[in-house]
């Protein structure tokens, strides 16, 4: 019943909420170790630091399917370049955290338990942000340090 998936929803953001609030990167010092104090990522003239390009990889292996390439929406799941022009780390970790299922909307699955993704959520987050203020054209960015 819903009502039962529901109440196992709320356990999981209990459970999980904490680890959140632990995981989440204190940006001061960058998640790429940017001195560009409040910015999440490390972007310099369209090149990437380590932990944006991560972002960039996982979002492409997994959220994009319904996200859509370089995050610019589906008919099926929103534009998470414009979601995140608002969006702050908390509340975009909950929700990957614990998936959306609202009344005549798409599901957005939970994945705060896919370890592919909920312990490197904060290089997403830096990807898309970095999307967001549009430092970062679509596509496959080159990196400051390719390995
Ligand atoms: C199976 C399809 C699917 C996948 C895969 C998916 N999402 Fe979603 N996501 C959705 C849908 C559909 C919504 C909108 C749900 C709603 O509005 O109720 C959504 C909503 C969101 C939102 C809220 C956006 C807003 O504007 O409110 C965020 C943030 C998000 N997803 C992040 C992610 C991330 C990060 C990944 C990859 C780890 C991911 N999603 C993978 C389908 C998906």
């Amino acid at each position: 019943m819903s009502c039962v998936k529901n109440m196992r929803q709320w356990r999981l953001v209990l459970l999980i909420l904490p680890v959140v609030m632990f995981l989440a990167p204190p940006f001061a010092s960058g998640a790429d170790g940017g001195q560009e104090s409040e910015l999440p990522y490390k972007v310099i003239e369209g090149k990437t630091g380590a932990a944006t390009f991560d972002g960039y990889r996982r979002f492409h292996k997994v959220c994009h399917i319904c996200h859509g390439e370089d995050g610019m929406g589906t008919p099926y799941a929103p534009a998470l370049v414009d979601s995140l022009k608002e969006m702050d780390y908390d509340s975009f970790a909950v929700i990957v955290a614990s998936g959306l299922s609202q009344p005549n909307r798409n599901i957005m699955p939970a994945f705060g338990e896919n370890t592919e993704i909920f312990p490197h959520l904060s290089n997403i987050y830096a990807y898309l942000r970095a999307r967001a203020d549009g430092v970062l054209a679509p596509g496959r960015p080159s990196r400051l340090i390719p390995e």
